[in-house]
Parts: C-alpha cells; sequence; structure tokens
C-alpha cells in the first residue's frame, strides 16, 4: 500500500513509498484495531519535518511515514476490544508510552524522558497511509454526527489539553475566576482554543497578524469572539487599552510573540504556550521588568504538548458542543483538502505557500 514518507534530516524529501498492508494481529494480545484510513490533516509539524527541522524514522528505516492527525473507519478488531467494532469512525492518539512512571499511568503526554515516541512524528511511521493497526488503547471513537469535523480531533486534543492544564494548574489559587482571555494566532490552534474558552463563557480576543476582512476573523466573531489584527494593534498596546488578561494561549508559533505574552498576562493569571519552534531564534527581553512583575503578580508560565485519550474525548464532547452552540463554525476552519495519496506534494505546497489555509487535509479514501 502506498504511504507518503519524509527522509528526516533531509530537507524537502517528502515522496511516495510503499508500506505492507497490516493485520490486526500485528498487535498483540487480540487489541489490534485495523482502520481504513479516509482522510489525514497536516500542520506546521508536518512542515518543520519536511524542512529537516525536526522529526526521527523509527529504528530499523531511513523514512518516516508522516501524519498525526487521523480519521478512518474500522475494518476489523482482535477478539479482545470491547468499546470498538467495525464500522466505527475513529482517530487516535499520537504519543506512545515511554518508561517514566508517567507513561505508565496513561500520561505519555507528559512524558518525563527526553526520548519520545510519537506516530508520524518522531520514531513511529505516522498514518499518512492506506490502512493502519493500532492497540485498541490508543484508538478513539469519533462520533458519527462529528465525522465531517474529521482530522480536527487531534488538534482539539492539544487544545484541550491547553486549556485543562491552565485550569488544573490555576487550583493553586483555589479561587480562580478567569474572566478575560488571550489567545494568540488563529491558525488550528488558536481557533480550535477560541471555541472552547467561549464554550466555558470567558471573553476572548484572539490575535493575528493579517487584517480583517478574512476568513480567521470570520470564524474567531462566528464563535462570539473578538479578532484583533496585530498590525493594527499590538498585544502590548492592546493590554494596556483594555487591560491584561486572565488567561493566555500562545499558538502563533513564533517563540518572540511566545516572550510578549508575558507582559500582557495580569495577576495570578496564566500563560500557555503551546508553539513547536525547531528553528534558533533570538530575541532580546526587559528580564528585570518580567521579572518583578511576575513575582509581585504571583503569574503563571507552563508549556503545554500532545494530548492523551482523555484530552481526546474532551475535544471530541466540546467540538460537538461548540456544533450546537455556534453551528457550521468549526468546519469553517477545513479550509483546503487535496485528493488522494498522490496529492502529497500539492498537499505540501499548500502547508508551506498557502498562507491562508487553515487546515490542509488528505482524502486518502471515501468513505
Ligand atoms: C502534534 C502533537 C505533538 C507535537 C510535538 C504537534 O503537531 O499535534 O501531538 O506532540 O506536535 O511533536
Ligand atoms: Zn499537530
Amino acid at each position: 500500500m502506498k504511504a507518503v514518507a519524509v527522509i528526516p534530516g533531509k530537507k524537502e524529501s517528502v515522496h511516495l513509498t510503499e508500506l505492507e498492508k497490516p493485520t490486526v494481529s500485528d498487535i498483540p494480545e487480540g487489541r489490534g484495531v485495523l482502520v481504513r484510513v479516509l482522510k489525514i490533516g497536516v500542520d506546521a509539524t508536518d512542515r518543520e519535518i519536511n524542512d529537516a527541522l525536526y522529526g526521527n524514522a523509527p529504528p530499523g528505516y531511513e523514512f518516516l511515514v508522516l501524519g498525526h492527525e487521523c480519521f478512518g473507519i474500522v475494518e476489523e478488531v482482535g477478539p479482545n476490544v470491547r468499546n470498538i467494532a467495525p464500522g466505527d469512525y475513529v482517530t487516535c492518539t499520537v504519543r506512545r508510552p515511554g518508561g517514566s512512571i508517567y507513561d505508565q499511568i496513561g500520561r505519555s503526554d507528559i512524558t518525563s524522558e527526553e526520548v519520545y515516541f510519537e506516530r508520524g512524528i518522531n520514531l513511529l511511521h505516522g498514518f499518512l497511509t492506506e490502512y493502519f493497526v493500532e492497540d485498541a488503547e490508543f484508538v478513539v471513537k469519533m462520533p458519527v454526527g462529528l465525522k465531517h469535523l474529521h482530522v480536527l480531533a487531534e488538534p482539539m486534543s492539544c487544545a484541550a489539553k491547553a486549556v485543562l492544564q491552565a485550569y488544573e494548574a490555576q487550583k493553586r489559587l483555589q479561587v480562580w475566576e478567569p474572566r478575560r482571555a488571550f489567545v494568540m494566532g488563529a491558525g488550528q490552534i488558536g481557533l480550535l482554543s477560541t471555541l472552547i474558552l467561549r464554550l466555558r463563557g470567558l471573553e476572548v480576543y484572539t490575535m493575528a497578524r493579517s487584517p480583517k476582512p478574512s476568513l480567521k476573523a470570520e470564524i474567531v466573531e462566528g464563535m462570539g469572539a473578538t479578532y484583533i489584527s496585530t498590525q493594527d494593534k499590538p498585544l502590548k498596546e492592546f493590554a494596556k487599552e483594555l487591560g491584561k488578561a486572565d488567561l493566555i494561549i500562545e499558538a502563533t508559533g513564533s517563540s518572540a510573540v511566545a516572550f510578549e505574552t508575558m507582559e500582557a498576562i495580569g495577576h495570578n493569571g496564566a500563560v500557555v504556550w503551546t508553539s513547536i519552534t525547531g528553528g534558533q531564534r533570538m530575541v532580546e527581553v526587559p528580564s528585570d521588568f518580567l521579572n518583578l512583575d511576575w513575582v509581585l503578580g504571583n503569574k503563571l508560565l507552563l508549556g503545554s504538548v500532545n494530548a492523551n485519550r482523555r484530552h481526546f474525548e474532551i475535544g471530541i464532547t466540546d467540538l460537538a458542543l461548540g456544533e450546537v452552540t455556534f453551528p457550521g463554525v468549526i468546519e469553517k476552519i477545513l479550509t483546503n483538502p487535496v485528493d488522494g495519496l498522490d496529492g502529497y506534494q500539492e498537499m505540501m505546497r499548500l502547508l508551506v505557500e498557502e498562507k491562508d489555509a487553515l487546515k490542509v487535509f488528505i482524502n486518502v479514501a471515501e468513505d
């Protein structure tokens, strides 16, 4: 069967390769789930991997099959699989356990090991192929009524984790009632974080460079949040005018913006960084000011990556709630479909060149 792969460490090496079709019995103890791939989404991580900034091939392979945002239909299950059956629509978590205590309790998303295993990203092949088999533990059901949102389940799980982590960490304050949130970036994580925070009743300001009108702004406003172009009003100025935020989710992909958020968070506030920045950028920061302000304001900064099964389930529940609260808005994120695995070059082109693409995904097979 066909698969789309890269040679990690070699720039712009995306190509088509061949893999053997997996079988349910590849997974031990009768826990295998064989999935026919329907759609795979790609994001900035795939772009960085193809730019040789990130990612590693599985041991024994020169290539890495891409694809970590998956959506498919179950074709067959092993004898010990309970809650998943042929015909179910599913997605899959990305990270697989290593050896730390966090991995052992099902929290590989917060592994303490330097080496992590992620399908389609690091040391494990991804889903950008025709079939894959996986342990039922990592397969997550998508309700049939959400199948039109398909590949958004994975990015939604990362946004769900980011927000949840902030709320969990803020229990340190005993009575945290965030009112105003800034979301930096209106890519998929920014937009989905906007959705989650709006569903929790926060006043949300989502900021990105491009001026209005734009699809991003339309989606943000469709979710009852306010879109701010940082070209019109830089974050610092905006925060001075309106007041600082109680919660900031940073998802621009720019480490410079990540540091800027530190000046826009209010007392007792939390900043969550989610951008993956594989480059070498350096910025100067007002360190004395930040240090003093953060100490005096009891502020919290946390990094959040990946998501486990629970975050997928929370994310999927929020997608469902989002659908009934802001009907028809979420699917506008799914901007750029590409037909078939053979379209992999067009997929990369869109990812690199199409600045307005909110979500590039491949239609691998018909339902
Ligand atoms: C993926 C996450 C992953 C992260 C770091 C993101 O694009 O969605 O699942 O943990 O990259 O590799
Ligand atoms: Zn991703």
